[in-house]
């Protein structure tokens, strides 16, 4: 019988996509990666460090492995391990506690462990020098989008954001590994890669030639079989007349740009550490609608940094609803020990905090709303990626099915189909707006 190791994954897609080649690491190292509800001998859990909600959700379900098997040995990782490993370990519970570099040993590590003998841990702080540590892509069997990292670090340092310690400075993987990568994607039959990393806009900036990221998009989306490319977090001061341009020349890379936002005041944007004030977004997104018609554009906010009073908030409304943005991910400031905001003045206190997130939220939703409706009776390609149980196919589609898939533009569609079209383009005539997703039948 072979040993059995479950995952549990908190924060982005970069720590997603890293679970996933971890759990490769462990099959090669001949575990069985199994459900994280059922009974494991190993339990991995991957956490984030990016607010005091993210490293308490961690908490949680560390103390959920161990009691769902007191004798799993439990090995932590990630964000929240590399900046406090001191936190994890005085939780009693946790066998092993490693950061966010050297992955590639966990699975020899655990085994070590488990046989009784004596691990060597430390986690380093990172210097200037770390380089860019390949985790080998794995197929994630049952998916019809992959996730690639080719960019690690950011140097930023938002007067907010503890990241650059959890991640160290800014590394890419060199251009000739990232397209081997996605060749070997797309041979495993994926139609869609989403590319991420922690500061994407400057993929590249270190690499020897230097590269831009519209310079690999290109290179990318040249890439045979991968017909569709996605990108995670851009920031705005990132977008360069050369970047937008290579977007609009290829259809390939997806009609959907995530650009954080944080505050919709200038004044904090100033104190955020941001490169940019509200009429530069503006003028951005200006620039970005002009070139990509329809384009969905979603943010993040930040609410209750500290000094935000009422006004700047409602300013932060109003621009917020301005942007029409497709979507919103809406964060209540949290202060994370060793960053400049954390000292300042004027910390927000826990219930505004929380009124203004459930304000923001709801406008969210109302934006998404209004951005979905927009579709209707039009035309989109859809990437079919599940079939839905019966139960949810409702009566009079039974016969055929139920497919769900995205957009390029990320809107969440169902149309009447059969489970051969899993994992397949195709067009479909959206009729109506269910609320989180659109229906339509397929035209092709
Ligand atoms: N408190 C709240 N949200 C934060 N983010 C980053 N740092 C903090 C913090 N200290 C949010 C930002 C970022 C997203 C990934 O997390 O909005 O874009």
């Amino acid at each position: 019988m072979p040993l059995k190791v479950a995952f549990h994954t908190l924060g982005c897609k970069v720590n997603y996509y890293e679970s996933e080649a971890l759990k490769g690491e462990f099959r090669r190292a001949g575990f069985e990666v199994v459900d994280f509800e059922e009974p494991a001998d190993v339990y991995v859990i991957n956490t984030c460090t990016v607010t005091h909600l993210a490293e308490r959700k961690s908490r949680q379900i560390i103390r959920r492995a161990k009691r769902r098997n007191p004798s799993a040995l439990v090995a932590v990782t990630g964000c929240y391990a590399q900046v406090s490993p001191e936190d994890i370990s005085s939780l009693g519970q946790v066998d092993l506690v490693t950061g966010t570099a050297g992955r590639l040993a966990i699975p020899e590590m655990v085994r070590k462990k488990l046989a009784g003998e004596d691990v060597l841990t430390g986690i380093d702080a990172y210097g200037k020098e770390a380089a860019f540590e390949e985790l080998p892509w794995v197929g994630e069997g049952e998916r019809t989008r992959a996730f690639l990292k080719i960019q690690d670090g950011c140097r930023q340092f938002c007067t907010y954001c503890i990241i650059p310690r959890a991640r160290g400075p800014l590394r890419s993987l060199p251009l000739q590994k990232a397209l081997e990568y996605l060749q070997e994607i797309s041979r495993s039959g994926y139609k869609e890669v989403v590319l991420t990393g922690i500061h994407l806009g400057l993929y590249g900036i270190d690499l020897q030639p230097p590269l831009d990221l519209g310079s690999f998009l290109e290179r990318a989306a040249a890439v045979e079989g991968i017909e569709r490319l996605r990108l995670s977090s851009i920031e705005p001061w990132d977008f360069g007349d050369k970047l937008i341009e290579v977007i609009k020349e290829n259809k390939k890379i997806c009609r959907h740009l995530h650009i954080p936002l944080q505050s919709g005041d200038d004044r904090i944007l100033k104190e955020m550490g941001r490169l940019y004030d509200t009429s530069f977004y503006r003028g951005l997104l200006k620039r970005l609608r002009d070139a990509l018609p329809d384009l969905a554009v979603s943010t993040d906010i930040m609410v209750g940094f500290p000094g935000e009073s009422e006004e700047q908030f409602r300013r932060g409304i109003d621009f917020v609803r301005e942007c029409a943005f497709s979507r919103l991910h809406v964060f209540k400031y949290s202060p994370r020990s060793g960053t400049k905001a954390a000292a300042m003045a004027g910390q927000v206190r826990p219930e505004i905090k929380e009124a203004r997130s459930r304000e923001m939220i709801s406008l969210g939703k109302e934006l998404a709303g209004n951005y979905q409706e927009k579709f209707i009776g039009r035309r989109l390609e859809v990437l079919f990626e599940k079939v839905l149980p019966a139960e949810n196919s409702g009566g009079k589609v039974a016969a055929e099915g139920l497919l769900e898939g995205l957009t390029s533009n990320y809107l969440r569609v169902r149309a009447p189909g059969l489970g051969n079209l899993r994992g397949q383009i195709r067009e479909v005539l959206i009729k109506k707006n269910a609320g989180d997703y659109l229906t339509g039948v397929r035209l092709a």
